[in-house]
């Protein structure tokens, strides 16, 4: 009859496994920790998208976004100077196109007064120093909400891009710095430098949504232009298979040859491998577009107690950091940057 040995457990010795080699030596104290970290994040970095609405002296809350408004013109130029205070380099406009005003071609959206044409023209007079990005596609123009010419059920490639051109044109006219086209219409970003540059905008830049998927992502988004309700079908004809990376690589590879300087993957969060791999792949300024529904969750989990916000916040940012992204366009611009400027 055998009985275990209590006195000899049968773990093994731990300085003979480790032989000195102890990671969390450096994780100890929050010097060393500091001392050895990789990334950082800094108030560079961030890109804050702002809704637009008509109207005067108004912002609107978006339910499915808490802490997000729809603004005003004259109250998206006070949120410029407080971007400005901040340190935040760049802005990124979305209308809300009145729906009257909106029609098959989205014929509104090269209209030289339109919402963000004007919201432009003011940004640019009161902080002259913040970059202004304008996102060019149709879909907040459009009756059916999508972001080209519709034909039956086909978005028109060529006959959109002619559009494109167009409203990249009003949009620089109206002081735009960044061209940021999202529409995904193939041989955009060449079209539209070419009309820029042959209208003598040589020095605007061009931001390509190089790498854009067809994501459940965006449906926040859609019930701040107001588009959820009017799309008809979906996008998967022009936006990326979520479930692809080599043909991010070839996307990235014709905006650049096109004359893209700036790539972006949206959405963010769940596409950390494809920022990784555009990085390391064409070394060029990458951004990451931490979508709507992203800020959602995060800010739906946190309302309940589920998660720390705050701490959520920092941790998804820092992520696009490591993945290699230069700048994130993200919903949190001002909170993060205001916890940076306190050292938090
Ligand atoms: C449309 C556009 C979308 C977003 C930015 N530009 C939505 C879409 O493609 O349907 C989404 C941004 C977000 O979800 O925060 N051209």
């Amino acid at each position: 009859f055998h009985r275990p040995d209590q006195t000899r457990p049968a773990v093994p010795d731990m300085d003979d496994v480790l032989n000195g080699r102890r990671m969390r030596r450096l994780r100890r104290s929050d010097w060393s920790r500091r001392l050895v970290r990789e990334n950082t994040l800094t108030v560079d970095d961030l890109i804050w998208p702002l809704f637009l609405v008509d109207g005067e002296k108004r912002r609107h809350a978006v339910a499915s976004m808490p802490g997000v408004e729809r603004l005003t013109v004259d109250e998206a130029v006070r949120d410029a100077e407080r971007a400005a205070r901040l340190g935040i380099p760049a802005l990124a406009l979305f209308p809300y196109t009145d729906p009257d005003l909106r029609d098959d071609a989205g014929t509104e959206a090269l209209n030289a007064d339109n919402l963000v044409c004007r919201a432009a023209r003011a940004i640019k007079a009161a902080v002259p120093n913040i970059g202004v990005i304008t996102d060019v596609a149709l879909d907040p123009y459009t009756s059916h909400g999508h972001d080209g010419l519709l034909s039956g059920d086909e978005i028109l490639n060529d006959e959109t891009v002619a559009q494109l051109c167009r409203q990249a044109l009003v949009q620089a006219e109206a002081g735009a710095d960044v061209i940021a086209p999202s529409d995904m219409m193939d041989g955009r970003v060449g079209a539209i430098r070419r009309t820029l540059d042959g209208a003598g905008f040589t020095g605007v830049q061009i931001m390509s949504y190089a790498a854009k998927y067809a994501s459940a992502f965006y449906g926040p988004f859609r019930d701040a232009v107001g588009t959820s309700k009017t799309l008809v079908g979906d996008k998967r004809t022009y936006q990326m298979d979520p479930a692809n990376t080599d043909e991010a690589v070839r996307e990235a590879e014709l905006d650049l040859q096109e004359g893209a300087d700036m790539i972006m993957v949206k959405p963010g969060m769940p596409y950390l491998d494809i920022v990784r791999r555009l990085k390391d792949t064409f070394a060029v300024p990458t951004f990451a577009y931490q979508v709507s529904g992203e800020y959602a969750m995060i800010k739906a989990a946190a309302a309940n107690g589920w998660i720390d916000g705050d701490r959520a916040m920092i941790e998804s940012l820092v992520a696009f950091k490591r993945a290699g992204a230069d700048g994130i366009l993200t919903y949190f611009a001002p909170m993060v940057a205001e916890r940076l400027a306190a050292g938090r």
